[in-house]
């Protein structure tokens, strides 16, 4: 087990990519550290499902939107585990909604959970990081909508183009302290951000059309390159992004 002994946050680790990836970091051997802010049955269920494969989890409540509630997740790793070694940056909404349409509220929603919690997750936990000693990974999920633009999805594209920035330069401020930082960029995948995709034969035949590898990817696609990133194959990997889109953004229409 590669990441025997480790300890993991995963936030938005409960659902959707976020839980494959928490299942993927403990199948290595890691212990697991998940937060939910509306669903601690789902919560719950996972972390029976990660004791299952012989490793420990807790969730914690936090919204990590908030620094303070960033800061308990970081301290119950610690206290419960003794230490944080991955840092996974998952949480993300998306609102679908244009540079006309998008309101306030829609605006500061998508930027605070993608976006902010992703800054004071690594800086939170780059300062955990680096008082212990040893160095440690943080991995960010963005899309490949952190350099390509998704019409009709602007805030998002925004929050993760500032998140491709966020690997970039915090990956060259903390190298000096073994602290590595990845961006993860997947395309389309089977979670319940593209129910609406998915429940439409239409837009899945149109999407899946547009996917050289022609189709979406399974969560646990996106996490294998996590476990891959938090691990010492990875280890000299920092400030740039993996995307696994299935060759979605080098797609032309070729006419
Ligand atoms: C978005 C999805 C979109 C996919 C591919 C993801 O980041 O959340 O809504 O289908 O990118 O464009």
């Amino acid at each position: 087990m590669s990441l025997k002994g480790k300890v993991a946050i995963v936030t938005g680790g409960n659902t959707g990519i976020g839980k494959a990836i928490a299942v993927g970091l403990a199948k290595s051997g890691a212990s697991i550290v998940i937060d939910y802010v509306a669903d601690p049955a789902a919560t719950d269920a996972l972390e029976r499902e990660i004791v299952s494969l012989g490793d420990q989890a807790i969730g914690v409540e936090a919204d990590v939107s908030r620094i303070d509630d960033l800061q308990r997740l970081v301290e119950a790793a610690v206290a419960k585990f003794g230490r944080l070694d991955i840092m996974v940056n998952n949480a993300g909404v998306e609102t679908r909604t244009s540079v006309l349409e998008t309101t306030e509220a829609q605006y500061d929603k998508v930027l605070s959970i993608n976006l902010k919690s992703a800054f004071f997750g690594v800086q939170l936990a780059a300062k955990q990081m680096i008082k212990q000693g040893g160095g440690g990974r943080i991995v960010n999920i963005t899309s490949v909508h952190e350099d390509w633009p998704m019409p009709g999805n602007t805030a998002y594209c925004l929050a993760k183009g500032g998140m491709r920035m966020l690997t970039r330069t915090a990956g060259v401020e903390l190298a000096p302290h073994g602290v590595l930082v990845v961006g993860v960029g997947p395309g389309a995948v089977a979670t319940p951000i593209n129910l609406t995709t998915m429940k439409d034969p239409a837009l899945m035949a149109k999407l899946d059309a547009a996917i050289p590898l022609g189709r979406m990817a399974k969560p646990e696609e996106i996490a294998s390159v996590v476990v891959f990133l938090a691990g010492d194959s990875a280890s000299y990997l920092t400030a740039t992004t993996i995307f696994a889109d299935g060759g979605m953004m080098q797609n032309s229409v070729g006419l």
